[in-house]
């Protein structure tokens, strides 16, 4: 699994998400939620939505269009109209930036 540096850790302050392009992956939404940082696809799985343009509550991600929401952690969507789950990817951060793991 290719890791990746997507952004440093200061230009995505605690509460905030940002979509990031990786070359040859769908784009992606990375979050930071009190410190600890996720990633998952920026595409809301109900529509042609992009969850880097919606707002946090708690641990969910809240979808600009309908407002479907999920679970930042585990990506399982959590509030309708969303009924499919976004895909996660592991991520952490390295020497003040944030990596991404992605499938090959
Ligand atoms: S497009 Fe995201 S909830 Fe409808």
């Amino acid at each position: 699994m290719p890791t990746v540096e997507v952004l440093p850790l200061a230009e995505l302050p605690e509460g905030s998400v940002r979509a990031v392009t990786v070359e040859g992956y769908p784009l992606l939404a990375v979050y930071n939620l009190g410190g600890e940082v996720f990633a998952t696809d920026d595409l809301c799985t109900h529509g042609n939505a992009s969850l880097a343009e919606g707002d946090i509550e708690g641990d969910e991600i809240i979808c600009p269009f309908h407002e479907g929401s999920f679970d930042i952690r585990t990506g399982e969507a959590v509030g309708p109209p969303c009924m499919v789950p976004i895909r996660t990817y592991p991520a952490r951060v390295v020497d003040g930036a944030i990596h991404v793991e992605l499938p090959d």
